[in-house]
């Protein structure tokens, strides 16, 4: 007979890492929040817009036409010629088609540049607050995150360059920046990320760069897009960006998204892709086309709406007590500290359950963050409207926990 396990000794045979990684507490406030009837959700980093149909259909189409077949590593060359194409437009500057991958999310192009550069063991420097998936990719695979905490004083949130290259140590491989951040909406300035560019040459480490977000910048007028790595940066140095189709084209559940890389590392991105995922579906893929080649319209509107449910949500913090944030200068979150607080996670559960209101909790976001919720304020402006006015009146009557 098969002795049956017990769950304790089931989980005993998995890796540490596996077992041991802590739950997001972005997806345990939505797997809380879903149970929760009437819950306006704020947690997740994505619009309330569906993807256009401009960009659906060609996919739709795709697979109906039977697109089903295993693709190429580094995904269809149409799209990553439309990806040149949209680098010229966006950033001036012809890269090569094989500078391009394509993904599975940003997710997996951040997954696929932690297995190529940071083996057992070794680091990479994050400035936090940070997305967690940052710290959780490293630790599943082994490697350290090393975690530097941004200040936050008078309003603002600022890094220090000199704490972040004091962390840098001879197991160091890669400096990871997130600019514009989620969730603080922090934006590098281009003299920030060349000092970063020349430390990192100076060390021989890479530059791990997750612009997702560059495009939701409200920056100076007439900008339409972050300060980037790639205004300073040559072509073939030690530089890996990820990216993804799911912010700008509201695409967030599609999972796909690419990576810049050097020419040269093109048969070791297609090897991790093989055995991690095998390709992106060819299917989805059109879609990606269509959006990467007509999608700039429904772009700047997504960024125009962005920046209007800023300014609400700013407005309407504002005049609330005990509250302090940054207006962020980037991304679609609002990250704002609410006084006496001390369990964000807690908070956030009783905000669901007694205000119907879901925000992500601060702690999740790693050194800096407890103390803080994150809004992601991109939505619909009258359930946005909503959701404040939920929070306002509960915070009248209750504290935070
Ligand atoms: C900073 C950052 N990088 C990367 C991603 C990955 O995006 P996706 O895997 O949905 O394409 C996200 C998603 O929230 C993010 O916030």
């Amino acid at each position: 007979m098969i002795p049956a396990f017990r769950p304790e000794q089931v989980l005993a045979a998995i890796t540490p890492q596996a077992r041991d990684e802590p739950d997001s507490g972005i997806v345990k406030a939505a797997m809380h929040g879903f149970t929760v009837p009437g819950v306006i959700p704020l947690w997740s980093g994505e619009g309330t817009a569906p993807t256009p149909e401009a960009f659906a259909r060609p996919a739709a189409e795709a697979l109906l036409r039977g697109e089903t077949f295993y693709t190429w590593q580094r995904g269809l060359p149409e799209l990553r010629q439309a990806l040149v194409r949209y680098h010229a437009r966006v950033f001036g500057r012809s890269f090569d088609v094989e500078n391009f991958f394509v993904t599975s999310g940003g997710m997996q192009a951040i997954q696929t540049i932690v297995q190529m550069v940071a083996g057992d063991g070794e680091e990479i420097v994050i400035p936090t607050p940070a997305w967690p998936n940052y710290a959780g990719a490293l630790r599943i695979l082994g490697s350290r995150p090393v975690e530097v905490p941004m200040d936050f004083a008078n309003g603002r949130w600022t890094l220090d360059l000199d704490c972040l290259f004091d962390a840098v140590t001879p197991r160091t491989r890669a400096i990871a920046l997130n600019s514009p951040s989620n969730p603080v909406g922090w934006t590098a300035s281009l003299e920030e990320l060349t000092a970063i560019r020349d430390f990192c040459r100076r060390r021989g480490i890479w530059i791990l760069a997750d612009e997702v977000y560059a495009r939701f910048y409200y920056g100076g007028k007439g900008e339409t897009r972050a300060p980037s790595f790639l205004d300073i940066c040559e072509d073939e140095e030690r530089l890996l960006l990820a990216n993804t189709f799911s912010k700008n084209w509201a695409m967030t559940g599609w999972r796909v998204g690419w990576l810049q890389a050097p020419r040269a590392l093109g048969p070791a991105i297609e090897r991790i892709i093989q055995v991690n995922t095998s390709g992106t579906p060819a299917f989805l893929q059109r879609g990606c086309v269509a959006a990467l080649e007509e999608g700039d319209p429904f772009l700047a509107e997504q960024v125009a709406a962005a920046r209007r449910c800023r300014d609400l949500a700013v407005d309407r913090l504002r005049g609330l007590p005990g509250i302090s944030f940054e207006v962020p200068p980037g991304a679609f979150y609002l990250f704002f500290s609410i006084e006496g607080m001390t369990d964000s996670a807690a908070t956030v559960r009783r905000l669901i359950d007694e205000a119907k209101v879901g925000f992500a909790p601060g702690s999740t976001f790693g050194p800096g963050g407890e103390g803080f919720l994150r809004m992601c304020y991109l939505k619909d402006t009258r359930k946005l409207e909503e959701a404040l006015g939920r929070f306002a009146r509960w915070l009248e009557v209750h504290s935070p926990v």
